[in-house]
């Protein structure tokens, strides 16, 4: 089958070291592509000129790996519903599901409204600092994912922090969230299509005293760091059943209800020291590089890298089978 891989072309002011990471994992799953006799075809996205779209047109298949559109993450969500107007099957997550994740805000109301329990929130209001909250709070960006924004700081233990934090926010962020901070364990659930992964714990026993224990952009980025060291994923995550079984109803929960079990993605969740999980987010389309959470979780399942990666197009494939047949059944109806 000829795949075609969509990444996000980046621009003149990135740094080598990010150009170098995308095209590492461009390349990894390529070989992965390959592995299974399949024909590969790289094609940067590039914002304003859509020829790229023509390159897609000429593939049986996508396999997306575009998080953002000249390094803003706010296009990804574009790139993905440009890729469904294409007809071709495409991996990953629908622009709908990406859309609303990458707004915390709505994505938490959605959970809320639906029961799937979230830690108390409310959207920031420019100038003033919210009363309604028990502290510990912490504040994050509502349109930004991978710990962007999220440092030691960002957790708040009195209205007078929490107001220099949202005065800071509001310089850098169109929209901010705060939520109850919610101590205790953090796991990770991955699902592919509608199958669960083997879930995933980070232990925080290493992180550096005074720390809080939550996944910073230094525990995520900057590898070997104090923070990075101390946040260590653990898969299979040792839960009891018991609780292994709560939190895999939570995040199964999340799932369908913003990933529509379509694609591929993540639900990071945090388990209050009386056994209540509540979810902080699900991450569509999450990094699905070979050293990173969800590949873990597959070959904690049993799945090595490239049969992750075989397993994600599968999906694709069959998903785009279903439409075809629910928009014929569609068409019959109605035409
Ligand atoms: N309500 C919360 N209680 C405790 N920790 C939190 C809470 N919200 C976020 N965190 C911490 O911050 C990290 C990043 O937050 P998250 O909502 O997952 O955003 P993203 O990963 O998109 O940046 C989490 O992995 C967790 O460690
Ligand atoms: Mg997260």
């Amino acid at each position: 089958m000829k795949i075609g891989i969509v990444y996000d072309a980046g621009s003149g002011d990135w740094d080598p070291k990010d150009v170098a990471a995308v095209l590492d994992n461009v390349r990894t799953v390529q070989r992965a592509l390959r592995s299974g006799g399949n024909e590969t075809t790289l094609i940067p996205v590039t914002l304003g000129d859509v020829t790229w779209l023509k390159k897609v047109q000429r593939c049986q298949a996508i396999f997306n790996l575009c998080e953002g559109v000249n390094g803003m993450a706010r296009y990804e969500d574009y790139a993905v519903a440009a890729l469904d107007l294409t007809r071709v099957p495409f991996t990953g997550c629908t622009s709908w599901t990406v859309t609303i994740a990458h707004r915390k805000h709505i994505a938490n109301t959605l959970f809320k409204a639906y029961g799937v329990p979230v830690p108390p929130f409310v959207l920031a209001k420019v100038g003033s600092t919210p009363t309604e909250l028990k502290f510990p709070v912490i504040v994050k960006p509502s349109g930004e994912d991978a710990s962007v924004g999220i440092d030691s700081g960002s957790v708040c233990t009195t209205r007078k922090a929490l107001k220099e934090r949202l005065e800071k926010a509001a310089r850098l962020w169109e929209d901010t969230l705060v939520q109850e901070y919610v101590p205790g364990r953090e796991v990770n659930v991955g699902f592919v299509g509608s199958e669960m992964l083997p879930i995933s714990e980070i232990n925080f026993k290493n992180m550096p005293d005074g720390s809080w224990p939550i996944v910073t952009y230094a525990a995520k980025w900057d590898a070997g760091s104090a923070e990075d060291l101390g946040t260590i994923p653990i898969c299979p995550a040792p839960l009891s059943p018991e609780l292994a079984r709560r939190v895999a109803t939570v995040a199964r929960a999340a799932w369908r209800l913003i990933g529509q079990e379509n694609g591929y993605g993540r639900v990071d969740i945090r388990i209050a020291p009386d056994g209540e999980p509540y979810v902080l987010e699900v991450n569509p389309n999450p990094d699905i590089s070979a050293d990173a959470g969800l590949a873990n979780m597959a070959r904690a399942r049993g799945w090595d890298y490239n049969t992750l990666i075989l397993k994600v197009v599968e999906e694709a494939l069959e998903r785009a089978g279903r439409r075809r047949e629910a928009e014929a059944q569609y068409l019959k109806i109605t035409v």
